[in-house]
């Protein structure tokens, strides 16, 4: 069998590896990709540095954009030749880091006219996950299409979105303005707070400062149709950043949802992260509040999103430029194993602030 290049993280701490793995032909609706950009999230870190979740080797990434150079004899929506991006995850072929990848159609989206794949990578997994957070523990109904003039039932409830700047956040506060949330309230860094509004949040507050608890509380108080915070999105999972704080804000009748896994120590050059699963355990939440655990994985279990949020939902706001994409850092390198790891430890440092780490896979030009 043909074999190509894959970032294997072979244990906990240690140096990442180029392996050459198989290069499946697809069977069925799959097809297989081309892998010509990819993006570097902290799942790489936690599953790097942490293990969590793996067993090694395991080739890393889920966020993939490239040419389709081969299609299973099911396949009906895509074209040899087709420009496209995804999130892809479920297995070893599905995974991004890896020249070729190998994934059902239903799984990626067309380029949009007009955007780059350096653009469009930073999308599928967060996107993904904003909308499955939304519809499976806010109960949104997002409808799709979303017809003319909708007005969601929580228009006016208050939605905190922890961790407005992260690249789950931004898209998060996208999708809420297209659908009419007019009460969207973020934390981030004062320098993103401009680009916050323009996405539709109406208050944006620091999360470095001491006082942003009680600010939140203070604002909340009186603007929404029923008290306190009915909705919040802790796009963050961080014990002492984000989940903690949130426990002083939610108040009975709240739900908060909290990205897992929940980063108890965070991942430092020589200092191994820790982890915990357990959003109700971890913090003292009051009673009557919510605290649910998002894992975007199982967005697929939803029939309608499996075959449309990606292959089309996606695509269209993007090109629609109802969505605009995170800001992107190319991470530069002579060879993929250089740029996967810059990547990983640009993680590591904290080097990120309101973009995505992108690279580029294959140094094959499309
Ligand atoms: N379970 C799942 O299915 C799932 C899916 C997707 C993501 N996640 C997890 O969600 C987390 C975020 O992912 P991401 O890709 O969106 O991250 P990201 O874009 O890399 O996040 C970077 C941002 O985090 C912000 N930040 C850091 N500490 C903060 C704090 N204490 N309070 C508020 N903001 C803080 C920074 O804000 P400033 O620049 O403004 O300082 C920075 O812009 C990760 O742990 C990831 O693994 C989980």
């Amino acid at each position: 069998m043909a074999t190509h290049a894959a970032v294997v993280t072979v244990g906990p701490g240690l140096p990442l590896e180029i392996h050459q793995v198989p290069t499946p032909k697809p069977v069925g609706a799959q097809v297989r990709v081309r892998s010509e950009w990819t993006a570097s999230t902290p799942l790489d870190l936690h599953q790097a540095d942490g293990g969590l979740l793996v067993t090694h080797p395991l080739v890393l990434g889920d966020g993939v954009a490239g040419t389709v150079v081969d299609v299973g004899p099911d396949v009906t929506l895509l074209r040899v030749g087709d420009k496209v991006f995804g999130f892809t995850w479920r297995n070893q072929a599905e995974k991004a880091h890896q020249e070729y990848v190998v994934a059902p159609e239903f799984l990626f989206g067309k380029l949009p006219d007009g955007v780059t794949m350096q653009q469009a990578v930073t999308l599928p997994n967060n996107f993904v996950t904003a909308w499955h957070t939304f519809t499976k523990h806010f109960g949104f109904e997002l409808p799709w299409p979303n017809p003319e003039g909708y007005v969601p039932k929580d228009a006016d409830e208050a939605i905190l979105i922890w961790g407005g700047s992260s690249s789950v956040g931004q898209y998060a506060i996208q999708i809420l303005k297209w659908y009419g949330y007019k009460n969207v309230i973020a934390t981030a860094s004062r320098q993103h707070h401009d680009k916050l509004r323009r996405y539709g949040a109406v208050k944006c507050f620091d999360y470095r400062d001491v006082s942003v608890i009680e600010e939140i509380k203070n604002y909340a108080t009186g603007r929404a149709t029923r008290p306190g915070i009915p909705y919040i999105l802790d796009c963050i999972g961080s014990l002492a950043g984000s989940v903690r704080p949130l426990a002083k804000i939610a108040e009975s009748g709240s739900k908060v949802a909290v990205l897992l896994p929940i980063i108890v120590k965070d991942a430092a050059v020589g200092i191994k992260p820790e982890y915990s699963m357990d959003v109700e355990g971890c913090a003292d939440w009051q009673p009557g509040v919510e605290a649910l655990g998002v894992r975007t994985h199982f967005y697929i279990d939803n029939k309608f999103l499996a075959e449309h949020l990606q292959s089309e939902i996606m695509p269209t706001l993007l090109a629609k430029g109802v969505i605009e994409a995170n800001e992107q850092i190319v991470v530069e390198g002579q060879t993929l194993l250089e740029r996967a790891e810059k990547a990983l430890s640009m993680l590591r440092n904290k080097a990120v602030s309101g973009a995505r780490l992108v690279w580029r896979v294959s140094d094959e030009k499309s």
